[in-house]
């Protein structure tokens, strides 16, 4: 194979020689919305976003208060992006009024820092307070400044059951995986998926890191879970906005402003939105594909018994003994 080619078809720019000699000492193996992914330190990622991974981990400096959203793709990212924006800004943004969520889908207002900041080589000017960013890598890569006990800045997580998740992904990848890769089917996702070889995957190590992480240090990392907020969005935004060192005053509550930031923040109305119909964000994606439909339990009707069988016990083994459990 052409060494362009091997590169990666998303990635247009001539490689380096470090990348090429970093790219071709990587296990690697089929990719979903690529021709492959690459096996770096320890979880499965495209060959475009291991130089901006690398960048970041290299010039990323953490300053106090800064926030970072972080999840593995399909859990839930658009949402949560949706709502510590909407939370954090809430003395800038009026709710009811002209707010940036009516016009900018939330992945161009909290964008990430391996597909926007540190992207196509970029170093970008973090100057601007309060510091809110987002990504998908695992705990252990994220810069040694984010996770030092020291540092005053956090993580907000978000973990999705992983029916549901493997379900959003397959749709969302089959919509962006290009014309010259073919189509990429159920059971061809179902069995990558199962052994860890997804985008930022293995999943269950992403999850339950951060699961660890945010039980030995509370202050640090907060971990919420999409089927648990669909269910109580009243108490989980009060969490959420505590933990950003924001919380809603009683007024507030009196006032009606917890319902205004879940509605605005919504699926039915963020999907409803003209940006969020017609826009494109990120890597160029169209908008629409971050919102399908926002249920839980989806999944049910896709997975054959036998996929329930087998990826229930590999879930249960998987979380055996970790205190982490999903409503399915
Ligand atoms: P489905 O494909 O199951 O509908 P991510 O934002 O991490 O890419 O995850 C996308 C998933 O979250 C999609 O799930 C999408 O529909 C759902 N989603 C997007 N915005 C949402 C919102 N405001 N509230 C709830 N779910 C949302």
């Amino acid at each position: 194979m052409a060494f362009t080619q091997m590169i990666e078809e998303e990635d247009h720019q001539e490689p380096s020689q470090e990348s090429r000699e970093l790219l071709s000492s990587l296990p690697r193996d089929k990719g979903w919305r690529t021709r492959h992914l690459y096996l770096f330190q320890g979880f499965w990622c495209q060959a475009k976003k291991i130089h901006a991974i690398l960048s970041f981990q290299q010039h990323f400096q953490a300053q106090a208060n800064d926030i970072i959203v972080a999840s593995i793709p399909k859990s839930g990212t658009t949402w949560l992006k949706a709502l510590t924006f909407t939370i954090l800004n809430s003395h800038l943004h009026s709710i009811q009024k002209q707010h940036p969520l009516l016009t900018c889908n939330p992945h161009d207002l909290v964008p990430f820092l391996e597909y926007n900041l540190y992207a196509d080589n970029n170093i970008p000017d973090l100057s601007r307070r309060p510091r809110l960013i987002a990504t998908h890598v695992p705990f252990h890569a994220l810069p040694h400044s984010i996770k030092m006990e020291t540092s005053t800045s956090r993580v907000v997580y978000i973990a999705r059951n992983p029916f549901d998740t493997l379900i959003s992904m397959w749709h969302f990848m089959s919509k962006l995986r290009p014309d010259e890769l073919g189509p990429i089917s159920l059971e061809e996702t179902f069995d990558m998926y199962c052994k860890g070889k997804v985008g930022y995957g293995p999943y269950w190590e992403h999850m339950l890191r951060y699961y660890k992480e945010s039980l030995e240090n509370t202050e640090k990392v907060l971990f919420l879970k999409y089927e648990e907020m669909k269910e109580n969005i009243t108490f989980h935004l009060k969490r959420l906005a505590q933990f950003l060192g924001c919380p809603f005053s009683a007024e507030e509550e009196r006032e009606g402003v917890i319902q205004d930031v879940a509605k605005l923040c919504s699926f039915d109305n963020l999907k409803e939105l003209d940006v969020n119909k017609n826009g494109r964000c990120i890597a160029n994606f169209e908008n629409k594909h971050f919102f399908r439909t926002g249920k839980v339990g989806d999944w049910i009707n896709y997975f054959t018994p036998l996929q329930v069988d087998q990826f229930s016990t590999l879930m249960e083994h998987k979380l055996e003994a970790s205190g982490l459990s999903f409503k399915i």
